[in-house]
C-alpha cells in the first residue's frame, strides 16, 4: 500500500526546489505542441483574468458560515466546516485557475469535465465562453450548493454539477467524450488511475487531461509515474502543482518538466 499522507511542508518545499532547478523554458523544446504551449499559454496572460471570480473568492474567504462537509479523503465522515476555511485551503490559486482558463481557451476545449468542484471558483474560470459546457462532480452536497451560488452570481448558466461520491457519479459521465478533463479530487494512487482508465475510453485524440497535486504525496507521485509510463500517453507536462497529459497518438512520446 502506497503512503497517501500528504508530504510535510518542508518536504514539499525541497521537492519544489528540485523541480524549479530542473524545469525548462522554451529553449531546447522541439515538440511544436509544447513550444506553442509555452509561448502562447504558459508565458502569456491574455484573456485569463477574471476579476469577478476573484471577487467571489474573496467573498467566500470571509464567509464564516458553518456547513456540512464530507471528508472523502480520510474518514468519509460528515462534519461542519466554515466556508472561509474551505475557500482558503481547497481552491486552486488565481495563478493556476487563470492557466486552466488559458489552456481551455487556447485549445478551444468546449466540453469540460471536472472531478472535485469544491466552491466552484476554478469551474467558473473554465467557463471562458458561453459555448463551453461544463460538468463538474462534487461529493459534499452543501459545498456544491455554495458553488452554485457562485455561478449564479457570475451569471454562468453553462455549468452542471452532479452531486455524490465519484464512485457513483462517474458512471453518469463516463460514456461521454470530453475535450478537457480536470481531475482535482480524491488524490490517491488507485482512484486516480481508475478514473483515468474509465475516462480515457471515450476521450478523443485532442482530449487534454489535467491532474492536480501530482507531487502531493508518495501515492500521487506514484500515480503520476504510472500515468507517464502508459503506452497510450504521449506528451506529459509536469508543472509541479499540476500535470498535463495528451493521449494523441500522432505526437511522439515525451515527458517535459516546465517552469511556471
Ligand atoms: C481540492 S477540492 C477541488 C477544488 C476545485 N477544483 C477548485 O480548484 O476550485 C476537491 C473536492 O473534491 C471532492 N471530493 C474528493 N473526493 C471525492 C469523492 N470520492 N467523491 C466526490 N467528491 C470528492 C471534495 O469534497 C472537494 O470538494
Amino acid at each position: 500500500m502506497i503512503d497517501t499522507t500528504p508530504y510535510s511542508k518542508i518536504r514539499i518545499t525541497l521537492k519544489y526546489l528540485r523541480y524549479y532547478l530542473s524545469s525548462k523554458g522554451k529553449h531546447g523544446v522541439h515538440s511544436p505542441l509544447v513550444y506553442q504551449f509555452i509561448t502562447q499559454v504558459l508565458n502569456s496572460n491574455e484573456g485569463s483574468k477574471y476579476p469577478l471570480a476573484e471577487y467571489e473568492r474573496k467573498r467566500l474567504q470571509s464567509d464564516t458560515t458553518l456547513i456540512d462537509f464530507v471528508d472523502f479523503g480520510k474518514s468519509g465522515k460528515t462534519y461542519e466546516k466554515k466556508i472561509n476555511t474551505i475557500a482558503k485551503s481547497s481552491l486552486k490559486s488565481k495563478k493556476y485557475a487563470q492557466l486552466l482558463r488559458r489552456i481551455a481557451q487556447h485549445f478551444q476545449l468546449n466540453k469540460i469535465l471536472e472531478l472535485g468542484t469544491s466552491l466552484g471558483i476554478t469551474t467558473a474560470y473554465l467557463a471562458y465562453d458561453q459555448s463551453v459546457n461544463i460538468t463538474t462532480l462534487e461529493g459534499s452536497e452543501r459545498v456544491a450548493q455554495e458553488a452554485e451560488k457562485v455561478w449564479k452570481n457570475l451569471r454562468l448558466s453553462q455549468i452542471q454539477c452532479i452531486k455524490g461520491g465519484f464512485e457513483k457519479t462517474l458512471s453518469h459521465v463516463s460514456q461521454q467524450s470530453f475535450d478537457l478533463i480536470y481531475l482535482d479530487g480524491n488524490h490517491r494512487y488507485e482512484p486516480t488511475l481508475a478514473y483515468f482508465d474509465v475516462l480515457k475510453k471515450n476521450s478523443h485524440k485532442k482530449t487534454v487531461f489535467i491532474f492536480d497535486d501530482i507531487h502531493y504525496s508518495e501515492s500521487m507521485e506514484e500515480a503520476w509515474r504510472q500515468i507517464k509510463q502508459q503506452a497510450d500517453v504521449t506528451i506529459t507536462i509536469d508543472l509541479f502543482f499540476i500535470g498535463i497529459v495528451w493521449i494523441d497518438n500522432s505526437l511522439s512520446k515525451e515527458d517535459f518538466v516546465l517552469r511556471y
